[in-house]
């Protein structure tokens, strides 16, 4: 049985991929904050005979990223989804940037991928898969104004996974970045146009279809590809503006 490990997996896409991953049949290390061990994630793990074991891990914490790399030190990972980050709720004006935020958004949403893949490497370089993958958002590539902090730290935490790539793919290792669409989610006022479960069927189709040849890209749910950094306007209907 393969092996995933997902950061954020209380979130509404982390335990979306959760459930989907063990019904396609691989054991998942469902990794996420004490708060975030929900009643739904609890229930999914208990059903699961031990298919789903869950692991506190804070993204920003180093010592406690290593405790749960030691405790699965045995086991090979197939799959590294980071999928934790720190989404925002209301744009902040040019003049009145919140530097603590920001710090904040850094922290999680890209020196905590970064962190996760250094932490893990070993247990992905052991399986046959050798994949890593972490949730972006196009928000980082779309060259429009607004929601300053969060936007750099996306754009930045997809150019993360292009240099963790460059760094590991003689060694097997497929690391990319994808956007997961627009999601609906209360984060948004369910405004978006997918629901988790939708997009976590797309991104499971999108992880277990990757080649060797996809390391290093930056990916639409579909599996066409965004640039890094792109001037691209063709909005997808699951794409944010
Ligand atoms: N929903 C969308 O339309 C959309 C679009 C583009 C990109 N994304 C990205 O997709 C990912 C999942 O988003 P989502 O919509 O499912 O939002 P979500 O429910 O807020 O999921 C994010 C999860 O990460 C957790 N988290 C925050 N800080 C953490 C830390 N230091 N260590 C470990 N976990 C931490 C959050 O916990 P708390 O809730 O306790 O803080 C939450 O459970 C995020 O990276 C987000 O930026 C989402």
């Amino acid at each position: 049985m393969p092996n995933v490990l997902l950061t954020g997996a209380g979130g509404y896409i982390g335990f979306a991929l959760t459930k989907k991953f063990y019904a396609e049949g691989w054991r998942v290390f469902a990794t996420c904050l004490p708060q975030d061990r929900t009643p739904e994630l609890e229930t999914a793990a208990s059903n699961s005979e031990g298919d789903i074991q869950i692991f506190e891990m804070d993204v920003t914490d180093p010592d406690n990223i290593a405790a749960v790399a030691n405790s699965l030190r045995d086991q090979s990972i197939g799959v590294l989804l980071n999928v934790a980050g720190l989404t925002v709720h209301g744009d902040i004006k040019f003049g009145e940037t919140d530097y603590a935020m920001w710090d904040k958004h850094f922290a999680i949403n890209t020196v905590g991928p970064m962190r996760v893949c250094e932490a893990f490497a070993a247990h992905v370089l052991k399986s046959d898969r050798k994949i890593m993958m972490t949730i972006s958002s196009r928000i980082g590539a779309n060259p429009k104004y607004g929601f300053v902090g969060y936007r750099a730290t996306k754009s930045a935490v997809s150019q993360v996974m292009f240099q963790v790539h460059l760094a590991l793919r003689e060694q097997g290792v497929i690391a990319c970045a994808c956007h997961p669409g627009w999601v609906s989610t209360p984060n948004n006022g369910n405004k978006g146009a997918l629901t988790p479960d939708q997009i976590a069927a797309m991104l499971f189709d999108l992880v277990d279809g990757l080649q060797p040849e996809d390391g290093g890209k930056f990916f639409d749910p579909d599996g066409t590809t965004l640039q890094i950094v792109t001037q691209q306007f063709d909005q997808k209907p699951y794409g944010m503006t």
